[in-house]
């Protein structure tokens, strides 16, 4: 089998694993452990997905971050993403409203996690450094943020495709005030076309 055949069946594979865990336990924190857990096995396949296969945006481009679709339903559920960075990037703290899992192939992303303060804003709960064999899973409402320094490639899976979410809040520090994240715009498509 060729390494884009090969690749498109391991992704196959754990994204119909991640719908049966899904379907047989809704969307909990149980369920999202054990999904966190299918996409890190996949993300051990370190010959099938590397920076190569999945280049992050060109030195002095706008962007130093981009996604690959590299799987997602035809109802717009169980969208998986490759995003590659590098580095010099990071987001404000945010939620999804809807599940989210990222796990590492190469590199590594700070994750920071927050709850709502009791003054309208965010405190910080604590961090994690997602990276090869590692993960973090958030339930709709959680907040984080992330932090790349330096080249990476992980995967982001999401419960809805990132298009159709249009209620993502995020919170601008400097202005103390929250505010909504237009729809993701610059997808790119990666996913396999068979012949
Ligand atoms: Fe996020």
């Amino acid at each position: 089998m060729d390494r884009e055949s090969e690749r498109a069946r391991e992704i196959d594979a754990a994204v119909a694993d991640v719908r049966a865990i899904e379907k047989a336990g809704g969307v909990t924190a149980e369920s999202l452990e054990k999904i966190k857990a299918r996409l890190i096995r996949l993300a051990a396949r370190t010959d099938l997905f590397s920076l190569e296969d999945y280049p992050p945006p060109q030195p002095g481009s706008k962007r130093n971050s981009c996604l690959y679709r590299i799987s997602e339903d035809a109802d717009h559920r169980l969208a998986l993403y490759a995003n590659a960075s590098v580095g010099g990037y990071g987001t404000p703290a945010h939620n999804h409203t809807t599940w989210a899992v990222i796990v590492g192939v190469s590199g590594e992303e700070r994750n920071r996690f927050y709850e709502r303060s009791a003054e309208g804003g965010v405190r910080e709960t604590g961090q994690f450094v997602v990276k090869q064999g590692t993960g973090v899973a958030f339930m709709p409402e959680d907040l984080h943020s992330i932090h790349i320094d330096a080249p990476l490639l992980n995967f982001h899976m999401y419960g809805l495709a990132l298009e159709q979410l249009h209620r993502r809040e995020y919170y601008k520090s400097d202005e103390r005030a929250w505010a909504v994240f237009p729809p993701h715009s610059d997808i790119r498509e990666a996913r396999f076309v068979r012949a």
